[in-house]
C-alpha cells in the first residue's frame, strides 16, 4: 500500500452517494429485520448495502480513480495488495458462508459472539496500523505528531475494540461450554473494574494530550490497549446464567461503537454509519431485553447475577407429579376448544417445529382455536421462537408476543409448553430469592390444563432453576424428546 499526498482533495460526490445509498440500505436491513414477515428482505438490503460499501472503498483506492477521491485519507492501492485484499475476502466470506450454513440454530448466539469478537479485533488491528503508520492514514500532523483529534480516535477504537474482542470471547467460552456458564465472582471487583476504566479514561487523556506523538513513540498507546483487553474479560467473566444474552446484545453494540471510531480514524462514512447503526441498534436491543427480564442494563454490566441460579437444579427434593402419555394428551387437546402453544429451548433443540405446526393444523381441523405464545428471551436467541415457527410455515397472524396473549390462559383450556421453562416459572414473580425473579413470564398456571413436555424431571431451563409448575394439580408431564412426543400425539390424534 503506498502513501499517497497529504493535501485534502474534494470529497468525490459519488462516493458520498454510494455510502449514503449503503446506509440507507443497512436502515432497511434493520427495518426488515424487526417482523419475520420481511426479515429475508431485511438481510437481503443489509448484503447488497455491504456489497456496495466495499466495493466503493476498493473503487476509491485504486490509482488513477482514487485522484479525485478523499475526505482526508489518501490510501493507493497497488495491484498486488488489491489481489491480496480480494483473496482475503475471499478467504473470510467463505469461511463465513460456511459456518452460517452449517450453524445449528441453538448454536447462533456463540456464533454471533465469535463474529462480534472478529469485528472488535478488526477495530484494535486498524487502530495499531493508523498509530504505527499515521501518515497512510493521512492523520500526520505537520509537527510530526498524530493529529490530536486522530489519537482520540484511535484509543477510543482501540479501547472499545479491545473490550469487545476479550469480552466476545468470554460470551464464547460460555455459551459453547468451553468454560462453566456459572459466574466468577473476583474479591473486590468493582474496585477491580472501575479502577482499570479510570485508568484507561485518565491514560487516554494523557495520550491525547501528550507532546510526544509521533509514529508509535509513546508507549501509553499500549497500556491502553492492554488494560481494555484485561477490562473485556473481567466484565464479562462475573456475568453468568440468564444475563447472557445481554451481553452478547451489548458486545454487539460495542463492535458497532468500535467500528464507527475506527470510522473517523479511516475517513470513511460508510463505517461511520454502519458502526453508528450496529451500536445504537445493539443498545437498544440489549434494552429491550434487560426490560423484558425485568433487569435493569447497569446491574447486568455490573454483573453477577445467576451466582447462585446453578445451585437450584443440584440436590432437587422428590415431589409428586402426573406423568401423561401422548393418547391421554391428544385426547385433551381434541377436547379443547382454546389451546396455547408455549415453545422454548428445547422445541429448538429437538427440531420439532415442524411437527408442531402439523399438530396445530390437526387441532384447527378439529375446530380448535390455536394460537403460539412467544416468550422475548425463550430460546438463546432475541426471536429465536419466531424464527422456527416461521421456518415451519406456522401463520404469522397465530403467534403472539407475552404482553399480547398473558391474559388469555385464564380462558384456557390447555396450555402446551414444549421445551419451554424458566419462561413459564411462577418463581419469576413469587420468589424474591430466585434468579429469575422479576421476569416476566406467562401465567400458564392459570389454564385448565397444562401438558409439559420435557425430557426428563432432572433437567432444568437455562437459569437452573426448579419449576413448580411441574407439580401442579392439573399439570400433565409428557417426558420424552419434543419431537418424538409431538410426532406421537400426531399419530393419535389422527387415530
Ligand atoms: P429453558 O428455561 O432453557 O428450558 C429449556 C427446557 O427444554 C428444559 O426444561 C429442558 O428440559 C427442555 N429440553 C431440552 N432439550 C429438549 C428436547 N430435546 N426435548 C424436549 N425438551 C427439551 O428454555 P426457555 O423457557 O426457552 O427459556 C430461555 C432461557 O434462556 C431464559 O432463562 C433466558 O434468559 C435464557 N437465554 C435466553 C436467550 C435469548 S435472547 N432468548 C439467550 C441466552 C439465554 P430437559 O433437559 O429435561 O429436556
Amino acid at each position: 500500500m503506498g502513501t499517497g499526498a497529504e493535501a485534502v482533495h474534494a470529497v468525490n460526490p459519488w462516493v458520498a452517494v454510494a455510502y449514503l445509498v449503503s446506509g440507507v440500505l443497512f436502515i432497511l436491513a434493520l427495518r426488515g429485520l424487526s417482523s419475520p414477515a420481511t426479515s429475508r428482505a431485511g438481510n437481503r438490503f443489509g448484503m447488497l448495502g455491504m456489497l456496495l460499501a466495499v466495493v466503493t472503498t476498493l473503487v476509491t483506492h485504486i490509482p488513477g480513480a482514487g485522484e479525485s477521491y478523499t475526505w482526508g485519507s489518501s490510501f493507493v492501492l497497488d495491484t498486488s495488495t488489491l489481489f491480496e485484499i480480494l483473496i482475503a475476502i475471499a478467504i473470510g466470506g467463505t469461511i463465513g458462508f460456511v459456518t452460517a450454513r452449517r450453524i445449528q440454530m441453538t448454536a447462533m448466539p456463540q456464533l454471533v459472539a465469535a463474529f462480534h469478537s472478529l469485528v472488535g479485533l478488526a477495530a484494535v488491528l486498524v487502530a495499531v496500523a493508523a498509530y504505527l503508520n499515521p501518515g497512510a492514514f493521512g492523520i500526520l500532523g505537520t509537527d510530526g505528531n498524530i493529529l490530536t483529534v486522530s489519537r482520540i480516535e484511535m484509543t477510543l477504537g482501540a479501547a472499545i475494540g479491545a473490550i469487545t474482542f476479550s469480552g466476545s470471547v468470554i460470551a464464547f467460552a460460555k455459551l459453547n461450554g468451553n468454560m462453566s456458564g456459572a459466574p466468577i465472582i473476583l474479591p473486590a471487583r468493582h474496585v477491580i473494574n472501575l479502577g482499570t476504566l479510570a485508568a484507561i479514561v485518565v491514560l487516554t487523556g494523557m495520550f491525547t494530550a501528550s507532546g510526544q506523538a509521533g509514529p508509535g513513540e509513546n508507549n501509553l498507546f499500549w497500556v491502553v490497549v492492554a488494560l481494555s483487553f484485561a477490562i473485556g474479560f473481567l466484565l464479562i467473566i462475573p456475568i453468568g446464567g440468564a444475563d447472557m444474552p445481554v451481553v452478547v446484545s451489548m458486545l454487539n453494540s460495542y463492535s458497532g461503537w468500535a467500528a464507527a471510531a475506527m470510522g473517523f480514524t479511516l475517513h470513511n462514512t460508510a463505517m461511520i454509519i454502519t458502526g453508528a447503526l450496529v451500536g445504537s441498534s445493539g443498545a437498544i436491543l440489549s434494552y429491550i431485553m434487560c426490560r423484558a427480564m425485568n433487569r435493569s442494563f447497569i446491574s447486568v454490566i455490573a454483573g453477577g447475577f445467576g451466582a447462585t441460579a446453578s445451585a437450584g437444579g443440584e440436590a432437587k427434593e422428590q415431589r409428586p407429579y402426573k406423568r401423561g402419555s401422548a393418547e391421554d394428551a391428544a385426547f385433551l387437546l381434541k377436547e379443547a376448544d382454546n389451546v396455547i402453544i408455549i415453545p422454548g429451548y428445547g422445541m429448538a433443540v429437538a427440531q420439532a417445529q415442524h411437527v408442531l405446526r402439523e399438530m396445530g393444523d390437526i387441532l384447527k381441523e378439529h375446530g380448535v382455536n390455536v394460537k403460539y405464545a412467544i416468550h422475548p428471551v425463550a430460546g438463546r436467541m432475541p426471536g429465536h421462537m419466531n424464527v422456527l415457527l416461521a421456518e415451519a410455515n406456522v401463520p404469522y397472524d397465530e403467534v403472539f408476543e407475552l404482553e399480547d396473549i398473558n391474559h388469555e390462559f385464564s380462558q384456557c383450556d390447555v396450555a402446551f409448553i414444549i421445551g419451554a421453562n424458566d419462561v413459564v416459572n411462577p418463581a419469576a414473580k413469587t420468589d424474591k430469592s430466585s434468579p429469575i425473579y422479576g421476569m416476566p413470564v406467562f401465567d400458564v398456571e392459570k389454564a385448565k390444563t397444562i401438558m409439559f413436555i420435557k425430557r426428563s424431571m432432572s433437567g432444568v431451563g437455562y437459569s437452573g432453576v426448579d419449576n413448580d409448575v411441574f407439580y401442579l394439580d392439573q399439570t400433565m408431564m409428557l417426558l420424552a424428546d419434543a419431537k418424538k412426543m409431538v410426532e406421537e400425539i400426531n399419530k393419535a390424534l389422527a387415530d
